[in-house]
């Protein structure tokens, strides 16, 4: 439903075109659009590809942008092919770090083809200033950028560049390195698997402990195999590590290595139903959502699952205090390598390994001065003991069993009339982005996740690799191995025409202003603002304005007639515009007959999109209901009356109906009220104004060919001419057998129509909701 197909490109442009997206379809002899730096006062963002780096603007990416290109010169590339590296996928400079060095100039450094390289980017000081220039001054990149394109580096400059990457030709000496700056540069142990075991690196983070800077710490968070003993056979854990900014290395050992690294395994996991706990240990990427303290920003992460045969992926969220509490747990250890990892029960030397030289906690100035026991216990206990556990014990979102996974994450704290809610914005492996926002049911103990949207942003299925929001422009912006593209970061005005819809739609970006859903400015106190993310009741919210809607001619409630031919199908579009709105289908055979639900049989198969009823029997006829509930809001979005024909009767009423002109009336037809009538509603049918709407809409959304219109109004005339001859000959009291055998004819070419148009409809639902017309 949400992927664009190959051979429905076009169509898929047009989807996107109409989701206010915006697409860079990237260079043909560049991809890997991975590293991205968003600068909202310039108003650009930088990306780094392989090869290039580009300047976009925030406002639409595909507007002006710069591009300078920066390949690995002929020489390395030779290199790097003859090391047995894939020349195309390899040995080219994918460029991976882009950070803010001074007023004027980015850092930046890229794989160089196996031979990290890395340079300055003039950016100018001002948005009028548009320089974009690369300084022709290259250094060398080790132990900033990595080696290989596949292995992530993340940094964090602060006069320093903090990097989790490999350090070596091989990618086998990972670590973490602490470069630039004034110190001489620091890194994590080598050549010890209990430090670290194979990682990859998602996210590094500073975090204030205090409100003393000498005791900040910096983050990381990363995914490696577990050490020996800690599992039965291979797995990989998701950790977050931390250091002391202020750390410079041990004195006698441990010299130029980090001396306050600790790490602690992050679970994120399910019960099952078997009472063994399914595990998401690939941690994919974090976010960190900023609160009134600056010492606690909530984490949220994204993680898959390790299973071939299971594919998964979920967010967990962790709060600082339960993380710092780890830290200051037991430690892990063990007496050896066939013992077992236990808490560490001993004395643990002073000050506690892990803990930061400042005046807050005690009277050490520098990692230098640390006494030795401290430094080597520090050097052989890396492990806490404890896991950090996610708040409330388990995942906010879970999603089992689709053909996807998750990539990215990033979450905007929004600003609703009830309160503030964070909303997700979560990248997958197919090109999707979903839009979820958590609400509190009672307590911040009891979430509940609703799905806003789910958006499709790139052309082709690619795995989103990297996302930026920005609040300033409220829009999204998202990399892949084929390009960037922009989406807004609410789309109101989908939420339908309706008070009701929109209050159901409980987007908090969103409220009704008294006209249409569009975008809720906190600041803006109008009073007409209708919105009520919480509850999404709109009982309270909508019932007063109920009567204004009607008066618009806006009320949800369609009320319409639909003929179906005998032994034919039909299909009853019935779409709520609110994504978690349950449908149900209720039949009554007369207005004052009893309700009964409709299950699904072979025959009545109900879908997202309506009703579809397979071979239709002449006992189908009747009223239904199309019902959306929401919240205990029950909505009657659709009343259709049904009437069935079967194709005999159709000919016997064309035929009856010249017969009757000339005889009595039949006795034989006491269902049908009127023949005439009967002839009004065929006409009725060929012209249905609801039909004519979607037709409308799908022309316009696919630019489809016209000819099928031009058939159907060649059809109208023919059935009018046939009226109209039939009138003269009843006139006349003439039976002419070759109208009849037109007739016939015409009902066949109907019904041919009908099953057509039937199948478009049904296609254009598979890719994009209709707007309904009201
Ligand atoms: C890639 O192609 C663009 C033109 O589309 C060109 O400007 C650029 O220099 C090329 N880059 C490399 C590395 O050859
Ligand atoms: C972005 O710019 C392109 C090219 O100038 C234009 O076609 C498109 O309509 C613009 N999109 C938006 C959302 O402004
Ligand atoms: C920023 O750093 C670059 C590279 O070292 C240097 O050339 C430039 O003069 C610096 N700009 C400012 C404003 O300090
Ligand atoms: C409808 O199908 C039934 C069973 O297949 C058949 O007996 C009947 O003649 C069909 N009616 C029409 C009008 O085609």
């Amino acid at each position: 439903r949400t992927k664009c197909e190959k051979d429905e490109t076009k169509m898929c442009v047009e989807m996107l075109a109409s989701n206010n997206l915006v697409t860079f379809d990237g260079l043909a002899n560049s991809s890997a659009y991975h590293t991205f730096l968003l600068d909202e006062e310039k108003g650009r963002l930088v990306v780094g590809a392989k090869d290039h780096i580009f300047s976009f603007n925030l406002l639409n990416i595909s507007k002006d942008y710069a591009q300078i290109s920066w390949p690995a010169s002929p020489t390395r590339r030779d290199e790097c092919k003859w090391a047995g590296k894939d020349l195309s996928r390899e040995c080219s400079n994918f460029i991976k770090v882009l950070q803010p060095f001074n007023q004027t100039h980015l850092y930046v450094c890229g794989t160089g083809a196996f031979h990290p390289v890395c340079s300055y980017l003039e950016v100018g000081k001002k948005p009028e200033d548009s320089v974009f220039r690369l300084e022709p001054h290259v250094e060398n990149g080790r132990g900033k950028s990595p080696y290989d394109p596949k292995f992530l580096l993340l940094v964090l400059l602060d006069g320093e560049l903090y990097a989790g990457t490999s350090a070596d030709f091989m990618g086998r000496d990972f670590a973490i390195f602490r470069t630039l700056g004034k110190h001489h540069p620091i890194r994590t142990e080598q050549h010890d698997s209990r430090w670290l075991n194979d990682p990859r690196f998602v996210g590094v983070h500073l975090i204030p402990e205090s409100d003393n800077p000498e005791d900040d710490k910096i983050y990381l968070f990363f995914r490696e195999n577990a050490m020996d003993g800690e599992h039965v056979g291979k797995a990989t854990h998701a950790r977050i590590g931390q250091l002391c900014k202020n750390d410079l290395g041990g004195h006698r050992s441990l010299v130029n290595k980090w001396t306050t690294f600790l790490k602690a395994r992050l679970i994120c996991s399910v019960p099952g139903s078997n009472g063994i706990d399914t595990h998401f240990d690939e941690l994919q990427d974090v976010f960190l959502m900023s609160t009134k303290d600056p010492k606690s920003p909530v984490i949220y992460a994204v993680f898959t699952t390790s299973s071939n045969i299971f594919k998964g992926s979920a967010v967990c969220m962790y709060s600082m205090t339960d993380i710092r509490r780890v830290f200051l747990g037991p430690y892990a250890h063990r007496d050896g390598p066939n013992y077992q990892w236990v808490p560490f029960q001993g004395r643990v030397p002073y000050p506690r390994p892990g803990t930061c030289p400042s005046k807050t906690f005690g009277g050490f100035d520098t990692t230098k001065d640390l006494p030795d026991e401290v430094v080597t216990f520090a050097r052989s206990h890396p492990a806490m003991f404890n896991p950090v556990y996610p708040i409330n014990n388990r995942p906010i979102i879970v999603k089992t069993d689709v053909d996807y996974q998750f990539t990215q994450i990033v979450v905007d704290k929004v600003e609703a009339e009830d309160g503030q809610y964070d909303v997700m914005f979560i990248g997958t492996d197919i090109g999707t982005i979903l839009k979820v926002v958590s609400i509190p049911r009672g307590s911040w103990h009891d979430l509940e996740e609703v799905l806003l949207e789910e958006m499709t942003v790139f052309r082709e299925p690619t795995a989103i690799k990297a996302m930026e929001l920005s609040t300033k422009q409220q829009q999204l912006y998202l990399g892949s191995d084929i390009g960037v593209s922009q989406m807004p970061l609410h789309r109101c005005e989908v939420y339908g025409k309706a008070c009701a819809e929109c209050c159901l739609a409980r987007d908090p970006y969103c409220a009704w202003d008294g006209t249409e859903c569009s975008r809720y400015f906190p600041m803006a106190k109008r009073r007409t603002r209708r919105q009520d993310i919480r509850n999404g009741d709109p009982l309270t919210q909508c019932s007063d304005l109920q009567h204004h809607d009607e008066l618009n001619g806006q009320m949800t409630l369609l009320d319409k007639t639909v003929y179906g031919v005998e032994n034919s199908s039909t299909f009853l579009e019935c779409n709520p515009k609110s994504q978690r709105a349950l449908t149900y289908w209720q039949y009554q055979r007369s207005f004052d007959d009893h309700k009964q639900e409709i299950r699904s049989d072979e025959r009545f198969i109900r879908t997202e999109q309506g009703l579809l009823i397979r071979t239709l029997h002449k006992k189908d006829s009747g009223i239904y209901l199309c019902q959306a509930v929401e919240h205990g809001f029950m909505q009657t979005l659709l009343k259709v009356t049904l009437e069935v024909i079967d194709t005999n009767r159709l000919e016997e009423l064309l035929h009856h109906d010249e017969e009757a002109a000339a005889s009595a009336p039949a006795q034989d037809l006491p269902s049908t009220p009127s023949h005439k009538l009967w002839y009004r509603d065929f006409l009725s049918l060929v012209n249905h104004p609801t039909l004519n709407s979607v037709d409308e809409f799908c022309e316009q959304v696919w630019k489809r060919e016209r000819k099928h219109r031009k058939q159907k109004a060649h059809l109208v005339q023919q059935v009018q001419i046939h009226q109209q001859q039939q009138q003269q000959q009843q006139q006349k009291g003439v039976v002419n057998p070759h109208t009849h055998m037109h007739a016939q004819g015409l009902a066949a070419k109907w019904k041919h129509l009908q099953e057509r148009q039937k199948g478009r409809n049904r296609r254009t639902h598979e890719l994009e909701r209709a707007p309904r017309s009201v």
